[in-house]
């Protein structure tokens, strides 16, 4: 477990595999990630076995406190993680929707690169998000995330072309920031 502010991180277990499939078939939630199509648990569980065995992926579950007992809201990942460079990609989905906008996803992201920084001995962690995610890009924006570019129009989502924002944060930011 990695311990937040009434958050904390823990391993995926093939027993949420359920609930992955139900955020990720919620329209209103998979509309702010790049898979685009419906999932099937049986895509869901061949996925999860490919990530037992994959070490440039590490995904945890974002547990937050609700009295005595925890609630698994959603997931947050460094992605490709380039172990020479020290770099990797952050995704963060919190599926469960009446948990939006109550500070866990800032929270999450901060334990996260917490990790990231401080025992994984990473240096930078970058993102993409979409521009009609202002929620998104005020949550890394407030972990010490700075705009580094605009993808124009790199995304097509409901018939529209979309930019995609990239983001970034070094191990220094974060420092300064007080993340650490
Ligand atoms: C994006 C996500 C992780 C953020 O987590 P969260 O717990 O909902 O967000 P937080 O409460 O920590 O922070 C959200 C911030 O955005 C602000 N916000 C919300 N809606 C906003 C809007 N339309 N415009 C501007 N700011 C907005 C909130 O006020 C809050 O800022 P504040 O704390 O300064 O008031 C979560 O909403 C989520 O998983 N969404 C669906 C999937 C997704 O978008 N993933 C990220 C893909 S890049």
């Amino acid at each position: 477990m990695i311990y937040g502010k009434d958050v904390r991180l823990r391993a995926i277990e093939r027993e949420d595999i359920p609930r992955f499939v139900r955020w990720f078939n919620d329209p209103e939630v998979r509309r702010f990630l790049s898979m685009y199509e419906p999932m099937s648990r049986a895509q869901e569980e061949r996925w999860f076995e490919s990530y037992l065995s994959r070490k440039d992926d590490l995904i945890l579950a974002i547990e937050v406190r609700e009295g005595d007992s925890w609630v698994h809201v959603g997931n947050i990942g460094l992605h490709r993680i380039d172990w020479k460079n020290r770099v990797a990609t952050l995704g963060i989905v919190i599926g469960d929707k009446g948990y939006w906008d109550k500070g866990y996803g800032t929270e999450a992201v901060r334990t996260m690169l917490r990790h990231a920084f401080f025992e994984l001995g990473l240096n930078r962690v970058e993102l993409e998000t979409y521009s009609f995610n202002p929620r998104a890009q005020r949550c890394y924006e407030r972990v010490g995330f700075r705009r580094e570019g605009v993808r124009r129009q790199a995304l097509y989502r409901d018939g529209k072309f979309h930019d995609v924002i990239t983001m970034g944060i070094l191990r220094v930011e974060f420092e300064e920031g007080g993340g650490g």
